[in-house]
């Protein structure tokens, strides 16, 4: 059988680290409130003066594609996922393919915020086992800053939401006999549209005509909104659901997972959702601490960096799992 296997990984980071310090001086908060409700000290801003969501994925995308000695006619599959596009059309991917100079391969984007990351996953999985793609590239980045409004009526979002990008090279190979723990091993995805306006941005959008009018950014109907205490209530609910449910799916229990790797929205979640699992915290990885919630990135880019501080080895078992805007949720199981 053919597997999806991960390759490399890559990531970029914007240089410009803003502290909730900082932020006290633009609104009415703290950096108390931020710690004890967010577990976040600092995140990354881009400079949008010279940052975009693309050229932030493709410099991620091009770090991951060297460290897999992929070259430009590699990968016959870009996936890009954001929530944070460059423009409202096209979309990011086929600006990231130009930035890289793909060719002309498919670009498909992933609209499925904080679990783009999974959805891609299973998207790049689907295309990988049924034979139709040999090596695929899976670009998430966010430049959320420029959604956001760094003053008291944005705070509830903005002193959260970080920038950055991170890529994965994904390689079909076949599971060798007599292992059955191999590659990405299950990938399970879901959503509930039910709950869509819980975190939405709304404009600009086409139920509104014209789609933008001055008076918005007056009344801050550009802006995002979030009703952060129903976000946590579905997020831990559906973290613990998916979680078991891979657990199950793949006859793996959680205590034979080496790593969880937690869609980076909340250290009180991520920790909430480990000891439901009864999970050792110490297994948890995080960077929410100084990357705040980078949406679709934060996964990938946790990935990264646990690879590159040495931290995950070859052969270990990582579950990961999000929960975001749509609702939607997802859950995977990878051996590196
Ligand atoms: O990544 C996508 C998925 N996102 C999530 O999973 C996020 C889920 N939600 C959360 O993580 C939490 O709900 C938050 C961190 C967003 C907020 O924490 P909370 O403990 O749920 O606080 P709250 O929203 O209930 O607000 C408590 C108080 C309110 O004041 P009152 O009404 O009690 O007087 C807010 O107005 O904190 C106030 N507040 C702030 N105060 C200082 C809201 N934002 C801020 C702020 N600084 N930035």
């Amino acid at each position: 059988m053919i597997k999806a296997t991960l390759k490399s990984t890559g990531a970029y980071l914007p240089k410009r680290e803003v502290s909730n310090t900082e932020l006290e001086h633009l609104m009415d908060t703290s950096d108390a409130w931020i710690q004890e409700r967010s577990g976040i000290q600092s995140r990354r801003f881009a400079d949008l003066t010279s940052e975009t969501c693309s050229s932030m994925g493709a410099k991620a995308a091009a770090q991951a594609m060297s460290a897999a000695s992929w070259n430009r006619n590699a990968p016959d599959l870009l996936i890009f996922s954001t929530l944070s596009p460059d423009y409202y059309f096209p979309g990011a991917g086929v600006l990231a393919q130009r930035e890289l100079d793909l060719p002309n391969i498919p670009c498909l984007d992933i609209r499925a915020q904080c679990s783009g990351f999974i959805y891609g996953l299973s998207v790049a999985r689907a295309y990988i086992e049924s034979g139709l793609a040999q090596r695929v590239l899976l670009i998430c980045s966010e430049a959320q800053s420029a959604l956001m409004e760094l003053s008291t009526r944005g705070r509830n979002i903005s002193v959260l939401f970080g920038d950055a990008a991170a890529a994965v090279c994904l390689e079909a190979a076949p599971q060798p006999q007599h292992q059955p723990r191999f590659g990405l091993m299950d990938c399970l995805i879901h959503a509930e549209g039910a709950f869509a306006e819980e975190l939405v941005l709304k404009n600009p959008g086409t139920r509104n005509s014209p789609i933008c009018r001055p008076e918005m950014i007056e009344t801050g109907e550009m802006l995002p909104y979030m009703n952060g205490p129903a976000v946590f209530k579905h997020a831990t609910k559906r973290f613990h659901e998916a979680l078991t449910s891979l657990a199950q799916r793949t006859n793996i229990p959680p205590s034979q997972w080496d790593w969880f790797i937690p869609h980076q929205a909340n250290q009180r979640i991520s920790m909430q959702v480990a000891k439901s699992l009864s999970f050792p915290e110490e297994k948890v990885i995080s960077n929410i601490h100084h990357r705040g919630n980078t949406t679709s990135a934060s996964i990938p880019l946790a990935l990264h960096e646990a690879l590159t501080e040495g931290r995950i080895q070859p052969g270990d078992l990582i579950a990961m799992a999000a929960f975001g805007s749509g609702f939607t949720w997802g859950a995977a199981l990878l051996q590196y």
